[in-house]
C-alpha cells in the first residue's frame, strides 16, 4: 500500500520538475483526474489549466456536476459532443471505438494546447490501465488508445504507479470531497463502452437514462465497486397491444478490489424488479431488462 505522507510531496516535486511552464490537465471528474488536478495545482498553481471535454458520452448531469465541483479552479469546459459522436458513427468493433474516442480526446487537447501555448499534458492514468494496455488486453483511452502522433512535448502521469484504492487514499489525504473519493470508476471512453455494437445518439440517450436509474437504486444501498446499465441491442416485446422491436438493457453490479477481477453482486429480487420496472416504465423504447451474473474472468466489467 502506498505511503501517502511520502507519496504526496514526492508527486508534487516530480510534477514541478516535469512541467516547464503551463500544463493542461484532462479532468473527467473521477477520482483519478481529480487527484492529479489537486497535486498539479499544488505543484504549479495557476500554470495549471484544467480542461473538461463534454464528449456526449458522459453520464446524466455530469457536466453540471463538474462545473460545480471545480468552480474555484478556472475550469475550461469544451463542448465536443458532435465531434466525438460523429467519429464513432458506423464503428462496431470495441477496440476501434476506443481508438476513435482516444484519438478525439488527444486532438481536442492538442487544439486547446496550441491556442493556449501549452506543451505539457497531465493525465490520471493509473497502474492497472498501464498493465492492461501493455499486455494488449485493451486500449485505455488514456494509454494505448493514444494515436501515434501526439503534439505534446511531454505527458506527465503522476499516479501511474497506484492502484485505485491507493488513489482513493491519496484523495482523502488531499481533503477532496467524500463524493469524489468514493466515486465509482467510469471508463475513459464513457458510455461508448456501454453500448454494444454501433454507437448512435438514440442508444446513448437510452443508456444514459437507464444508467442514472441503476445508480440511484444501487450505489447507496449496496456500495458496489461499479454499477451501471448497458444497451445490448434490440429484441421483441409487447407494448400496449403491439409487438415492438425495442432495446435490451443489461444491469451490472460488481464487487472488486482493483478492477482486475470482479464478482457480480447478489441483489435481492425485489430490488431487481424495481429497477426493471423503473427502466421499462420510463424509457418507452426498452422492452427487456436483464441482470448480468458473470464474474471477471471470464467476463470483463464493461460490456464494450
Ligand atoms: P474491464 O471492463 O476491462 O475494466 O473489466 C476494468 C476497470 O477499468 C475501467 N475501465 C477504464 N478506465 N480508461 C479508464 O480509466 C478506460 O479506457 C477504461 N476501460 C475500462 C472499468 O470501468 C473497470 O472499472
Amino acid at each position: 500500500m502506498v505511503k501517502v505522507d511520502t507519496f504526496i510531496p514526492k508527486a508534487i516535486d516530480n510534477i514541478k520538475k516535469e512541467c516547464k511552464g503551463k500544463a493542461i490537465i484532462a479532468l473527467s471528474g473521477g477520482v483519478d483526474s481529480s487527484v492529479c488536478a489537486v497535486l498539479a495545482h499544488k505543484a504549479i498553481g495557476s500554470n495549471l489549466i484544467p480542461i473538461y471535454i463534454d464528449t456526449g458520452l458522459m453520464r446524466k448531469g455530469e457536466t453540471d456536476r463538474i462545473r460545480a465541483t471545480f468552480k474555484d479552479m478556472n475550469l475550461q469546459i469544451i463542448d465536443a459532443k458532435e465531434q466525438f459522436i460523429s467519429s464513432l458513427e458506423g464503428i462496431d468493433d470495441p477496440e476501434l471505438k476506443r481508438k476513435s474516442v482516444g484519438e478525439n480526446f488527444i486532438r481536442v487537447f492538442e487544439k486547446e494546447a496550441k491556442e493556449l501555448g501549452v506543451d505539457t499534458l497531465i493525465q490520471g492514468t493509473i497502474y492497472p490501465d498501464k498493465i492492461e494496455s501493455e499486455g494488449g488486453i485493451k486500449s485505455h483511452h488514456n494509454v494505448g488508445g493514444l494515436p501515434e502522433r501526439i503534439d505534446f512535448k511531454s505527458i506527465v502521469e503522476p499516479i501511474d504507479q497506484l492502484y485505485k484504492d491507493e488513489v482513493r487514499e491519496v484523495a482523502r489525504a488531499l481533503d477532496l470531497p467524500e463524493e469524489i473519493c468514493d466515486r465509482m470508476p467510469f471508463p475513459g471512453p464513457g458510455l461508448a463502452v456501454r453500448v454494444v455494437g454501433k454507437v448512435t445518439r438514440e442508444k446513448l440517450d437510452v443508456v444514459r437514462e437507464a444508467n442514472a436509474i441503476v445508480e440511484e437504486e444501487l450505489i447507496e444501498a449496496f456500495d458496489p465497486w461499479q454499477t451501471y446499465a448497458a444497451v445490448l441491442g434490440k429484441g421483441t416485446g409487447v407494448k400496449g397491444d403491439q409487438r415492438v422491436h425495442g432495446w435490451i438493457i443489461a444491469v451490472r453490479a460488481v464487487s472488486s478490489r482493483d478492477g482486475m477481477t470482479a464478482e457480480s453482486i447478489e441483489l435481492p429480487w425485489k430490488v431487481l424488479k424495481k429497477i426493471e420496472s423503473r427502466i421499462s416504465g420510463s424509457i418507452p423504447s426498452v422492452v427487456r431488462v436483464v441482470y448480468d451474473l458473470s464474474p471477471k474472468p471470464p467476463a470483463t466489467i464493461e460490456f464494450e
